[in-house]
């Protein structure tokens, strides 16, 4: 806990280390209250820079003893100033030996070495290293890793760490050892140690190069029928990267181990991966199939790692989405080809994006905006963000997307000749595109430079006489902070144009020679306004504009509502057609919005739902939606896509200034009325695709699942005596977790009497399992009935804690992000008990109670009665004692 003012590091003071490590050896005597850590750290002076301090960090650590070759260091020989220990003056080449005691069991930051249900974990990643020992931690410093680890044998059987064990045997005392070796040079915050009562599954696995290797899956005792889907996914992502990026596993041992307190998802430790739970065990009983999907893509998203983050790592953390933004790249496309056909690719597609627009654009348009490659930070936990990860993918997409997959590929394998082992910058990574391909990709820097989301305005205008179809694009680009004017960005603008059949026309460009390109074709905007010449058009098309969502942007253009009916039968590209009817729902649920308003202001409280009757009278949406629901030719999961609505943070996005309950209102009320228009049409669906026998979670069979349950919640919708038993017999007759959830939320959100019952009875089942209970708490936190005070009752129940991370996400996140309109409660008391519990975080693990204070990242948005008790629950987290950094940060921002 800091007092003072916390510091903001700039990007543009980068300096490179003074010194550079060959080696570093570890002894590790484990204890949970006090463990102490000895140090070896080979040093040299490193050429490229010109001071002789030695310079290393250290929190939280009591310093025992201080040699410096072979001498012990006096306290006048160094300094030590808050977490810097500096040693002036040091020699070419200095050998450090240090040694520290941590106590692991006071460590609920869940940062550095700390202790889970009994067991020793760490967390590095960013600056977790420095909780261990002092040491440069910085992700420019490569060292190679020696480990030895002691413990009481009994209680912790197992001892692991980066690389390979090379020795272990007893010691006095019922005590034990094992020395690891990790052959390969990594960043301190890819250091990992796990020390416990564990068991795994493991396997042999004979690489394409025909080296074999052996995997395992590390769990507590008892959860080892629930360890297989995550070690299919490792194997398979092993496979996938060979395949498709030519890389392979450079490890003889690679280890994957769960932990229930985990601050994020997961951590990429040379050859040990850490997991949360959450995202390792999984089996039919316990795990929904977006469980499932999440596993394979986080599994994935850690192993792919190993070569984009680990071989070739960040100079410092500016540079995080150098790894973060490729490997979720990485990790979406791997997720698409494991599912295989195009339709699913597209599905793939539609959820990726769906998640960018909801969670990144709000935060690129608010007070924490920041660039892809940020030029500031206070505290580098705070930008583990969206930005960083998704809008980075985008990024690097696009990439794929100018190059073509062949050259993307070019592209990788020079980026790995050039800078395998090395520590580099997002720059380095452009460059190997542009080279690679002899492509001039100067102006592309802006993608990481700039901020916010850029906007394209397009407008078509179709010659008969000329047969030429004139198409402009024109970009903007909204002020964020810190950054008031924007330049052009590289846009690639994937198009194509539809006859009136619906079928794709021949795109050629005026001035171009050869033959005409049937289909999709790319353009790229780099001006503020360009116009495109298509010829030879022979009727006025229908533009389809920004297929696959081949830029991160908001693209405008002035569709008709039968338009958007006509792009939404039609369009060959199944993003632009999901596209269609998602913007076709939009103009719909906004005018709602704002005819609930105007009927409140009205006064006409009671009558909201006649206003909303007597303005639903065109059946266009709900015919376009049951075109799309009865259509056998595509497939259950886009169609369940297709049918969902825009979230009501969606819809928030696009007001000018938010009315969450209004928008609240509007929603419900259309789900209503298409229930009351589909009903038939969605009880046919929901028998259609019931999926007999064993359960899989394979994409076909959960895109059915996803359909009928999709058909569930209309119907419940209509709270009608069919659709309720329909939930009854799903909930009783489910053999897995997505349909008894799916049963369970349609019961709750209806008048159906024994809700309460129905929750004991699940909380009973399932009272051991506790990724199960996160799903019981968040179920509840997100009814629709629920209130401040649902909440707080459930954080009083005797199986909540604020400790876990899942646990309070489960409750208190779920509430404040995932159910707007009962935490904007007027009253703002979902504010009041948001500043409680980003207080009551902040002293236990400020990284999760961070994540917590952004919840009100958007309050300038809200009416002004919202928006004044909004500012004073930040002004109350702002201003209460110990704030963390992270907190600090986050609050601070927000209030600017
Ligand atoms: N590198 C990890 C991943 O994306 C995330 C670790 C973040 N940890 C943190 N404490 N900020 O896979
Ligand atoms: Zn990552």
């Amino acid at each position: 806990m800091r007092t003072d003012t916390p510091q903001t590091i700039h990007r543009k003071d980068y300096a490179a280390p003074n010194y550079l490590v060959d080696t570093v050896e570890m002894g590790f005597d484990l204890e949970p209250a006090a463990t102490r850590v000895a140090t070896r750290i080979a040093m040299y002076r490193n050429p490229a820079a010109a001071g002789r301090d030695i310079v290393l960090f250290g929190e939280e650590l009591e310093l025992v003893a201080l040699r410096l070759n072979g001498k012990t260091l006096a306290k006048g020989d160094y300094r030590l100033a808050g977490h810097v220990l500096t040693i002036p003056a040091a020699p070419a080449k200095a050998v450090l030996e240090i040694e520290t005691v941590t106590h692991p069991d006071r460590n609920t930051s869940l940062m550095g070495l700390y202790v889970s249900n009994g067991n020793f974990f760490t967390q590095c990643e960013a600056e977790g290293f420095r909780k261990i020992t002092f040491f440069p931690d910085r992700p420019d410093v490569m060292a190679k890793y020696t480990v030895m680890l002691r413990a009481d044998k009994k209680k912790y059987p197992v001892l692991l760490s980066n690389g390979n064990l090379v020795e272990q045997g007893n010691l006095p005392d019922g005590r034990h050892y094992a020395k690891w070796e990790d052959p390969f040079k990594k960043p301190s915050y890819l250091f990992a140690l796990v020390a416990g009562d564990l068991v795994c599954q493991e396997e042999k696995y004979k690489l394409k190069s025909g080296r074999e290797v052996l995997l395992q899956v590390w769990v507590e005792e008892g959860n080892l029928d629930k360890t297989q889907h995550a070690m299919d996914s490792l194997k398979n992502s092993i496979a996938w990267d060979v395949d498709r990026f030519g890389l392979e596993l450079d490890l003889d041992r690679f280890m994957i181990v769960a932990v229930g307190d985990f601050n994020m998802g997961a951590m990429e430790n040379k050859g040990l991966n850490i997991f949360n739970t959450k995202y390792v065990l999984a089996n039919p009983r316990i795990a929904t199939d977006v469980d499932f999907a999440n596993i394979e893509a986080v599994v994935g998203h850690e192993y792919f790692h190993n070569w984009t983050g680990n071989r070739v790592t960040c100079r410092d953390w500016f540079q995080l989405s150098l790894k973060e933004g490729l490997t979720v790249f990485r990790d979406q496309e791997f997720s698409a080809d494991m599912i295989g056909t195009d339709s699913g690719r597209a599905v793939k597609r539609i959820d990726d994006v769906r998640v960018l627009r909801q969670a990144q654009f709000p935060e690129d348009a608010g007070p924490m905006a920041h660039p892809v490659r940020p030029d500031s930070y206070v505290e580098i936990n705070n930008f583990y963000t969206v930005t960083i990860y998704e809008k980075g993918a985008e990024v690097v997409r696009m990439y794929q997307t100018l190059l073509g997959r062949k050259g993307f590929r070019k592209g990788m394998d020079l980026y790995f000749k050039r800078h395998d082992g090395q520590a580099v910058t997002c720059d380095d990574f452009r460059a190997a595109m542009a080279d690679a391909n002899k492509r001039d990709l100067t102006q592309f820097e802006r993608w990481y430079s700039q901020s916010g989301t850029p906007q394209v305005d397009a407008s078509a205008r179709y010659d008969a006489k000329g047969k030429i179809l004139e198409l402009t694009l024109e970009q903007t680009c909204p002020a964020t902070p810190g950054q008031k004017k924007k330049q052009p960005f590289h846009i690639p603008v994937a198009v194509g144009l539809l006859d009136a059949k619906g079928r794709d026309m021949p795109l050629k460009l005026e001035g171009e020679s050869g033959a005409d390109a049937t289909g999709t074709r790319v353009l790229e905007l780099t001006k503020a306004r360009q116009t495109f010449r298509f010829t030879g058009v022979n009727e006025a098309p229908v533009p389809s504009i920004l297929r696959g969502f081949s830029a991160p942007v908001v693209l405008k253009v002035d569709y008709s509502d039968a338009e958007l009916a006509f792009l939404m039968a039609h369009d060959s590209d199944p993003f632009n057609r999901w596209e269609a009817g998602q913007r076709l729902a939009m103009r719909r649920l906004l005018n709602l919005t704002v005819a609930v308003q105007a009927a409140r202001q009205s006064g006409h409280v009671v009558a909201v739902d006649t206003v909303l009757n007597n303005i639903e009278h065109d059946g266009a949406l709900a015919d376009a939606l049951r075109a799309t629901l009865n259509d056998a030719s595509l497939d259950p999961a886009f169609r369940e896509l297709a049918l969902t609505l825009p979230s009501e943070t969606m819809i928030a996005e696009q007001m000018e200034v938010i009315d969450p309950h209004a928008i609240h209102i509007a929603r419900q009320f259309l789900r209503r009325s298409l229930a009351r228009a589909l009903r038939d049409d969605l009880l046919a669906a929901y028998r259609a695709n019931r999926v007999p026998g064993a359960y899989s979670p394979d994409a076909a069979s959960a895109g059915r699942r996803a359909l009928k349950n999709v058909a569930l919640s209309y119907l419940a919708e209509l709270d009608d005596a069919e659709a309720l038993s329909l939930a009854q017999c799903q909930d009783e007759e489910a053999n897995n977790m997505t349909d008894r959830l799916a049963a369970l939320a349609a019961l709750l959100n209806s008048t159906a009497s024994g809700k309460s019952e129905a929750l004991q009875g699940f909380y009973d089942e399932f009272e051991s399992e506790a990724l199960v209970i996160d799903k019981w708490f968040t179920l509840q936190a997100t009814a629709r009935d629920a209130d401040v005070n649902t909440v707080r009752s459930l954080a009083g129940h005797p199986a909540f804690t604020l400790k876990n991370p899942n646990r309070a996400r489960s409750l208190i996140f779920s509430f404040c992000n995932g159910n707007p309109s009962a935490f904007h409660a007027l009253d703002g008391n979902g504010y009041s008990f948001w500043a409680e519990q980003v207080i009551a975080l902040n002293g236990s693990n400020p990284q999760v109670a961070a994540r917590l204070a952004r919840s009100l990242d958007r309050w300038r948005k809200y009416t002004p009665a919202l928006q004044e008790k909004m500012r004073l629950a930040l002004q109350q987290v702002a201003s209460s004692p110990n704030l963390s950094r992270d907190v600090s940060e986050v609050v601070t921002k927000a209030l600017a």
